[in-house]
């Protein structure tokens, strides 16, 4: 065997499974005329929306990552289009790239998809998805072990990077609502002996992160509850409630309520931690974190947010002493909060 041991650092595979949305979103704005229209007026998210006759949260979500790709760009809240979209996307100009793009609209099943998010602002049929599930709280067994798995691999760099960082040396117990597989549990547990943990997730998918928690060598530390956060009440006593890839998956809406039910839960003191993938300030990058923002309009209630945002979000809930630090695991932050 010639593997190597995994490291804290996958973006590499995340910049080429990510990619897949580029092209889908250039085919979808030469069709629905953003190119034109971003040349010719300056205008808001939602005045541009108006004007092309489309869902506005569903447009900004495609122009952040148009944005990345350095076809758009933003001042003080209006988009413009920048000097490669003036000379190569524009109908008119001399170089035109329309043809060669109108080729991959069919080819691309992608292209479709997008189109109805667009006009729709949501999720797309025919995309995988399993948010009906998740709010719902239950899914067959079969697609619970899937997902379950899907998430493990996706996580398991950004679990590593979570488990550096410091501030966990004020955490005894912690909570990890929506937890998946375990793996964010796994790794602080590895890494941190007196720390005990528990992984919220609806029945069958706990039942999945027992396993791996049983794997892992950690069952002594590491358990499970089954709770749908929706609708049922959530544990206490925890010193920190751990959120990652939650808050992407929901709108602003019931992130409030989320928030709220973990400021209810906590003890006075208690933290609060979002890990996500951030986007930038102005909203324009970075690259894959745009385009994971395009696959959660594709499969989910919600969209990558910026650092401000979830800010709002959790001092709307009583959270203070908010900040945000990148970890070290591929594109991720942890932003965090206190309960005062
Ligand atoms: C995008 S996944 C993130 C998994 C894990 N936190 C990670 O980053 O790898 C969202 C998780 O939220 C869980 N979830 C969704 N709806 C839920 C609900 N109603 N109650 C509890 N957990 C839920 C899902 O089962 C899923 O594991």
């Amino acid at each position: 065997m010639n593997a190597l041991p995994a490291s804290t650092d996958d973006s590499a595979l995340w910049d080429a499974w990510l990619s897949a949305y580029r092209l889908p979103v250039l085919t979808v704005a030469d069709e629905v005329g953003t190119f034109r229209a971003l040349a010719e007026a300056l205008g808001t998210t939602e005045q541009l929306a108006a004007g092309l006759g489309v869902d506005a949260r569903a447009l900004g979500i495609h122009l952040s990552l148009i944005a990345a790709m350095g076809f758009a760009e933003r001042r003080e809240g209006r988009w413009a289009a920048t000097a490669e979209t003036r000379r190569w996307l524009h109908p008119e100009a001399e170089g035109y790239f329309g043809p060669l793009l109108a080729g991959y609209r069919q080819t691309n099943a992608l292209h479709d998809q997008l189109l109805a998010t667009l006009r729709t602002g949501d999720k797309a049929e025919g995309h995988s998805s399993s948010v009906e599930e998740w709010e719902r709280g239950a899914m067959p067994a079969e697609l619970a072990e899937r997902v379950t798995a899907l998430m493990n691999a996706h996580s398991r760099a950004a679990a590593k990077a979570v488990a550096q960082q410091g501030l966990f040396t004020e955490v005894t117990s912690l909570m990890d609502v929506g937890g998946g597989s375990g793996i964010f549990c796994i790794e602080l547990a590895r890494a941190w002996p007196g720390l005990r943990a528990t992984v919220m997730e609806i029945d069958v998918v706990g039942q999945q992160a027992a396993r791996y928690i049983a794997a892992a060598g950690v069952a002594d530390r590491v358990g499970t509850a089954a709770v749908n956060m929706f609708t049922e009440e959530w544990p206490q006593g925890h010193d920190a409630l751990f959120f990652s890839n939650v808050f992407h998956d929901w709108s602003e809406k019931t992130n409030r309520l989320l928030a709220g039910k973990a400021h209810a839960a906590l003890a006075p003191g208690g933290r609060i931690l979002l890990h996500e993938m951030l986007l930038d300030d102005d909203a324009c990058g970075p690259m894959t974190t745009a385009a994971f923002s395009v696959l959660m309009l594709l499969g989910t209630r919600g969209r990558q947010y910026t650092f401000a945002e979830l800010r709002y979000c959790l001092e709307g809930a009583g959270f203070v002493d908010v900040q945000a630090q990148r970890t070290g695991g591929g594109y991720y932050s942890l932003v965090s909060g206190r309960k005062g």
